[in-house]
């Protein structure tokens, strides 16, 4: 596991831009595991911007999105297809057939979950996974007391969740309880992984996934066992980790 300690928001997005444009650099027909919510987003308009100037190409480049409420059609502007192509996918040359998020609007959750992780296996797994983290310390729509072995599925959202997430809804009622997510097996079989976060609310999830107990009580923890994993965080999130972690480096920009 490698920390990278940022001055702010924007910062972070820097960082993580530059290890998403390196991977696409290196390999064109990169697969990407992409997240959404307010986190990443700074990341997304850096990587525009370098698409803009430099022409970072994702003309090759393959994304699978971690999740999406059921319920939501694309069309629905708190979708998140609809994030996707608003916050990402407009500004970059990315081909429409080449994006994925899970359908929330599919009749059997089981037979959706099954065909995304097969399509995922079909372009040949992910290269670069994505994640951001709930203040629960959740991963993707992995929300506490998941079971680890988990693929695509359904999920009940936490109501630590539903109130996070209330503030891109009209009220609290209008918030999904239900999510379709890949899984913490699926996010662990990715070849290297990124997560962000930012902001003080985020400082005791951070905490927990990195020096914590290995546990489903958080989710994010299972990260420690991953092969190739950077966090990546303004220092408001990083505010509550020791100077030193053991078998863990951390860079401070
Ligand atoms: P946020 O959500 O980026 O909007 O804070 C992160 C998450 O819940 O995983």
């Amino acid at each position: 596991m490698r920390i990278i300690i940022t001055e702010s928001y924007e910062q972070m997005g820097v960082e993580a831009a530059n290890i998403v444009a390196g991977q696409i650099y290196l390999k064109p027909d990169s697969v990407l595991g992409l997240a959404t919510g307010s986190t990443p987003v700074s990341m997304y308009q850096r990587l525009a911007a370098v698409h803009k100037s430099v022409g970072l190409d994702f003309s090759q480049v393959t994304t699978f999105n971690l999740d999406e409420y059921i319920g939501m059609s694309p069309d629905n502007p708190q979708s998140y297809h609809y994030f996707m192509q608003e916050n990402f996918f407009r500004h970059i040359n990315i081909r429409p057939e080449n994006v994925f998020l899970p359908d929330g609007m599919a009749d059997d959750m089981v037979a959706e979950g099954e065909r995304y992780e097969k399509l995922i296996a079909s372009r040949g797994g992910i290269d670069l996974q994505v994640l951001g983290i709930g203040q629960n310390a959740h991963i993707g729509f992995n929300e506490p007391d998941v079971k680890f072995a988990a693929t695509t599925h359904k999920v009940e959202l936490d109501e630590e969740t539903i109130q996070a997430n209330s503030r891109f809804f009209n009220s609290v009622s209008d918030v999904p309880r239900y999510a379709i997510s890949m899984g913490i097996k699926t996010i662990m079989m990715a070849e290297h992984v990124i997560l962000l976060a930012n902001g003080r609310n985020k400082a005791e999830a951070v905490y927990k996934a990195v020096c914590g107990d290995v546990t489903p009580e958080a989710p994010a923890s299972i990260l420690q066992l991953h092969r190739d994993v950077a966090i990546i965080l303004d220092k408001q999130a990083a505010s509550l980790l020791p100077s030193a972690i053991r078998g863990v480096q951390i860079t401070v920009k």
